[in-house]
């Protein structure tokens, strides 16, 4: 893959899925990083987020964006947040794409959606955008087991050129807390969007 620039611009899409409080991570982590962060969240998303994390969006897109920027403390305006159904956002062309794209957590429904090219909503389309301009797509997928279903249209997906990231934390690093099991996972999307990160400790790495 191409090595990103030292900052760059990276949608992040909450679906869903169980697991909220890994794209809540990824997106603090981005911010802290400098990055430009656009967050796209789809209704079930909002669902989940509420049920996990206690945390509900406002639906006004200028409530839902300063929402956000205090919840991330994002004194650098360096977030920016889109509507399920806000087509004319600028990362929903290629001519203005992200540098990437990690759908965190996805659910099985996003999965078939982008994999069948459906693009109903924001982050169908943006993730279509990633997969024809050829930019990094990461999914992190979250549902088991698996049926057949879902392991074709992540197959379809890797053969597009997505990286399926399930989420699996190792257990080599005899992580103590939940903390370091999320930074794990948190930790290997920045790898495979090549940023550099400190959240985990590398195998035989030093302390
Ligand atoms: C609390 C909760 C947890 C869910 N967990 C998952 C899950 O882990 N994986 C999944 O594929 N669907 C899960 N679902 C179902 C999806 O939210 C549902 O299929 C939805 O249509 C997905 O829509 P979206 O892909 O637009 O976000 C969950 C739903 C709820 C309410």
């Amino acid at each position: 893959m191409k090595q990103l620039s030292s900052s760059v611009h990276i949608a992040v899409a909450l679906t869903g899925a169980s697991g909220a409080i890994y794209g809540i991570t990824l997106i603090q982590q981005l911010l802290h990083c400098g990055h430009r962060v656009s967050f796209l969240v789809s209704a079930a998303g909002r669902q989940v987020m509420a049920l996990e994390q206690g945390l509900t969006w406002s639906e006004d897109l200028v409530q839902f964006q300063q929402q956000a920027r205090e919840f991330f403390n994002d004194e650098q305006q360096n977030l920016f947040c889109y509507g399920e159904q806000e087509f004319t956002a600028p990362l929903a062309s290629g001519s203005s794409a992200a540098d990437a794209m990690v759908v965190v957590p996805s659910s099985m429904g996003t999965v078939a959606r982008i994999a069948t090219g459906i693009s109903g909503n924001l982050i169908e389309r943006v993730a279509d955008v990633m997969l024809k301009e050829r930019r990094p797509l990461v999914v992190v997928p979250r549902e088991t087991p698996f049926n057949t279903i879902h392991l074709q249209n992540l197959l379809t997906l890797s053969q597009t050129g997505a990286i399926i990231l399930p989420a699996m934390p190792a257990f080599y690093s005899q992580p103590q807390t939940m903390d370091e099991l999320i930074s794990f996972v948190v930790g290997k999307i920045f790898d495979s969007l090549d940023l550099p990160h400190q959240l985990f400790k590398r195998w035989g790495e030093k302390e």
